[in-house]
């Protein structure tokens, strides 16, 4: 077991447009950082279609919802374990939306989440699909937004739309693209090169990092329908490999000094800017 470490990187994965690979890209990132020693938590914040549980083949019983119903107390009620330790939220399906709790539901939930004594070094949040206030809530509260892009036109057009919003709407700047279900490293450049050129052309103080390709590979789809994590299933495939390779960089990326009351801090920023 590593030492507790005094940061905590919190990185919300999103796309605009659905089907993308947000959930793939969570999931696999999460039980690689995990394989590479990190405390990771995987936030399902797919308040319509949550599926993370389905790709990580656990089926929990409860969720946030129950949390935020106050059926349960702790969030230790509702985490489930998954491969190599990292620990799931479940989805809060039922949640219409996080700007509308009461303020008992409100308080009941930062103090779940503050009072989480685990130590952890990495919280992943996977979005749903669209620009909705819950997206553009926890991408707000965390460090890193992973906007996932792949090469069709509606992939390119709704990233640049999500970018836009985050940036004009709610003054975040900085932003890293992962390209998925790539064919060839030219069709990866040229998927950046696109996005980089818009965002340069209209959004010039918008800063977008190329922080990661993952290939277009079946073993990933054969994977989904096993329930299965591909980095656990097959870790040697082209997708597999970089997943792992995305999670060392990753790990050299800045965390906050928030600390280990770092979760709770992180809910109470995501329910104040929703
Ligand atoms: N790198 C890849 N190679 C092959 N197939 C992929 C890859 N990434 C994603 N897919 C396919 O796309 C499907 C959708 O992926 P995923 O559920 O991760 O997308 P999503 O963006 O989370 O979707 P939603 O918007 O519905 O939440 C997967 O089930 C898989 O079949
Ligand atoms: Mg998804």
């Amino acid at each position: 077991m590593l030492p507790a470490r005094a940061r905590l990187q919190t990185i919300a994965v999103a796309s605009g447009k659905g089907g993308v690979g947000k959930t793939n890209v969570s999931v696999n990132l999460a039980v690689s950082l995990a394989q590479l020693g990190r405390r990771v938590m995987l936030f399902d914040a797919d308040l319509g279609l949550a599926n993370a549980d389905l790709l990580l083949g656990l089926r929990p019983t409860r969720t946030l919802y129950d949390l935020v119903e106050g059926r349960v107390e702790s969030l230790e009620e509702i985490l489930v374990s998954g491969p190599r330790g990292m620990m799931l939220v479940p989805s809060a399906s039922g949640i219409a939306s996080m700007a509308n709790l009461t303020p008992a539901e409100h308080a009941g939930l930062i103090r779940a989440f503050s009072s989480f004594q685990q130590p952890l070094d990495v919280l992943i949040v996977d979005t749903s699909a669209g620009v909705n206030d819950a997206v553009t809530s926890f991408c707000k509260a965390v460090q890193e937004v992973l906007v996932v892009v792949c090469d069709e036109p509606a992939s390119l057009t709704d990233a640049y739309a999500l970018i836009k919003v985050l940036h004009q709407d709610h003054g975040l700047r900085r932003f890293r693209m992962i390209c998925n279900m790539i064919s060839s490293p030219e069709g990866a450049r040229r998927l950046m090169r696109k996005l980089t050129a818009v965002c340069a052309q209209y959004l010039p103080d918008v800063m977008l990092d190329a922080s990661g390709i993952i290939p277009m590979d079946e073993h990933l789809r054969r994977a989904v329908q096993r329930r299965a994590p591909v980095v656990e299933l097959y870790p040697g495939s082209p997708a597999g490999r970089a997943f792992i390779d995305l999670a060392r960089k990753v790990e050299r990326w800045p965390g906050s000094d928030a600390g280990l009351g770092g979760i709770g801090f992180f809910i109470e920023r995501m329910l104040q800017s929703a």
